[in-house]
């Protein structure tokens, strides 16, 4: 009755352009997935690692990815988080993290899975959002500003009370939210946020993959 995380790395990644899943590129030498993987145990929260990876790819994923149980996904990404979830049934929390999300620090993870100890049934981290944010038309025009007050960036790991997600994953059916908080807000659960890191960014880019690697660089210097 521990920890556990689930990693969706089933997708395939196009945007990043490298022609395989984006969850096996490389980082300063090491594929996301693996960082990903090597950050959560590092942070001595977590219990068990599972990454859901595309069917076809599996073995290159669990090559790469030394700790931690390689499985295959679904067609989508809700499908492949709950193929993860159906794997880590003993665990009483439960974090959901982006492999793209690599370099996130220890401390998030640490404090996400605080908050859920603490009783809060779904936790996200979250970054105030630094740039002005306009509403716009079809046509490009903007149709208001919106306020940045109270606006913030959510990132992963996102964490749960074990049973609120899969009670959100088995009411989810045909919703698709873009990511697991939103399926417990589905289902009338409160999310709660932890402060977030910039070093939790999502490499989605050929800029945020040189970013990643400076930073990874930096670390090391
Ligand atoms: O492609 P998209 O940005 O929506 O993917 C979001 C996340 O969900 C990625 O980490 C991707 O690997 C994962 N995913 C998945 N299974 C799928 C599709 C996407 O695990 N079938």
């Amino acid at each position: 009755m521990g920890v556990a995380a689930v990693v969706p790395a089933a997708g395939s990644g196009l945007r990043l352009g490298a022609g395989m899943p984006k969850a096996l590129v490389r980082v300063a030498g090491v594929a996301m997935v693996a960082r990903a993987v090597d950050g959560l145990l590092a942070s001595g929260v977590v219990d068990d690692v599972v990454v859901v990876a595309p069917p076809e790819h599996l073995d290159a994923m669990a090559e790469v990815t030394t700790a931690g149980r390689v499985v295959p996904g679904g067609p989508d990404r809700v499908a492949s988080v709950a193929l993860g979830l159906a794997e880590v049934r003993d665990a009483n929390v439960v974090l959901v993290h982006d492999a793209a999300r690599c370099l996130c620090p220890a401390s998030v993870v640490a404090s996400v899975v605080a908050a859920v100890r603490a009783g809060h049934g779904a936790v996200v981290p979250a970054i105030p959002v630094a740039d002005t944010v306009r509403r716009v038309d079809a046509d490009g025009h903007v149709v208001d500003l919106v306020d940045r007050t109270g606006l913030l960036a959510v990132q992963t790991p996102q964490g749960f009370d074990a049973e609120v997600l899969r009670r959100a994953h088995a009411a989810a059916g045909e919703l698709r939210a873009t990511d697991d908080a939103g399926l417990v807000e589905a289902i009338g659960g409160e999310v709660v946020t932890v402060p977030g890191d910039p070093r939790a960014f999502k490499i989605t880019s050929a800029l945020d993959l040189a970013m990643a690697e400076a930073l990874v660089r930096t670390e090391l210097e």
